[in-house]
């Protein structure tokens, strides 16, 4: 592959993390976006579905076929449904078209939790079973080495990337009690897709904070726990309520926990998440008593980070602000590419937040 020049297709352009790829991908510098491809918005020209994009793409949405893609792709970022992403992750990898995958169908490697969580039907087979110990589970903190030169990479959830990015480091220092950690996070309603419904709708929302999927309902809690026990060298559990607040976009985990024992402090906490992210291009650990917030992520591929430690009650507390459609699904994407690819990891990402 011309690693100074890369075709990209992206599968799922109509939706929100698939506009959010063509803005970054449209101005990224080893990038030509050869094809872009939906459902219900095939046959229409991308700049009008999404207004944006005029003056930017002049590209009509085509309908998703295989082999016209492989044909003119090297890369191709697929932002579809869960379900919907497998076979079309399958059958584009089966061409030797390097893979981006936005959805949940590649993200745990156990298959059995994937039909616990995943499967329309109790215990039915993952429909690309084989794919599953192949995909790399894409958060470049955690997993830079294994991305270089990957085929598939499962582009972690907005929860998950917030949540894991908060506390992993504390985990793998051993500063906190692995078990019964409590992560409370806000989401902005992009996070639920483009798709009209209820739910979302502006009366329905704007002026109420809801929780959510509570009590171990919500399908990040696997994920989570997957890469946290990674981290922890050790199996956990959590407990996750996930929040819907009246913005658009953004993503504010706060995660509790327990020291590991009497003798840790402030200054431990904060060196340990200091050296896990000083030479981390888009992670900020801020400084003490500064507090992540998601208007300064806002459109960024950064995600802010506090830690604390609470002398009162003797919990440690941490927090990560993203960008649920940057850090949180598409920038991290393109993160990703620009490692499996050998590029510079932050090609095309350099965007400031907008602010206010
Ligand atoms: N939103 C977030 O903050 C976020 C963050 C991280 C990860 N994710 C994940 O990323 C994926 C996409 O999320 P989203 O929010 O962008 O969803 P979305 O706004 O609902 O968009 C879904 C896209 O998939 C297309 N599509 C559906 N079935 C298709 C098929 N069979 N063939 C071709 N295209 C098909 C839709 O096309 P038409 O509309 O034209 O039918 C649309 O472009 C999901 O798996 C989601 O869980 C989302």
């Amino acid at each position: 592959m011309n690693a100074q020049r890369v075709s990209v297709a992206v599968i799922g352009a109509s939706g929100y993390t698939g506009v959010e790829l063509l803005r970054l991908l449209a101005r990224h510098p080893h990038v030509d976006l050869v094809a872009v491809a939906a459902k219900r918005a095939a046959g229409r020209r991308i700049d009008d579905v999404f207004g944006n994009l005029r003056g930017v793409l002049d590209l009509m949405v085509e309908e998703f076929d295989a082999a016209s893609i492989a044909a003119r792709a090297q890369v191709a970022f697929c932002a579809l449904p869960h379900g919907e992403s497998a076979p079309i992750v399958a059958d584009l990898v089966a061409r030797g078209v390097r893979v981006f995958d936005l959805s949940a169908d590649f993200r745990l490697h156990d298959e059995a939790a994937w039909q616990q969580w995943y499967a329309h039907e109790a215990g039915a087979p993952h429909p690309a079973s084989a794919l599953l110990a192949k995909a790399v589970y894409g958060l470049p903190e955690r997993h830079r080495a294994a991305l270089r030169d990957a085929a598939l990479v499962a582009v972690p959830g907005c929860y998950p990337t917030a949540s894991i990015l908060a506390i992993a480091p504390l985990l793998a220092a051993g500063l906190v009690v692995a078990n019964g950690l409590i992560i409370d996070a806000k989401s902005g309603v992009s996070g639920a897709g483009r798709s009209p419904a209820l739910g979302a709708h502006f009366p329905e929302i704007a002026e109420g904070i809801r929780a959510y999927k509570v009590a171990g309902t919500h399908r990040h809690t696997p994920e989570i726990e997957q890469e946290l026990s990674l981290a922890a060298n050790t199996q956990l559990q959590i407990l996750f309520t996930p929040h819907l607040v009246p913005m658009s976009r953004g993503i504010l985990a706060c995660v509790y926990a327990q020291p590991s024992n009497a003798t840790v402090d402030a200054a431990q906490l904060r060196a340990a998440m200091v050296a896990a992210y000083s030479h981390e291009p888009f992670v900020t650990v801020l400084p003490a008593g500064v507090l992540p917030d998601t208007a300064h992520v806002r459109g960024s591929n950064r995600a802010q980070i506090a830690v604390e430690f609470d002398q009162r009650s003797g919990r440690v507390l941490t927090m990560a602000a993203i960008d649920n459609l940057v850090k949180g699904a598409a920038g991290q994407a393109v993160q990703c590419m620009n490692i499996a690819l050998g590029l510079v990891e932050t090609a095309g990402l350099e965007q400031i937040a907008l602010f206010p």
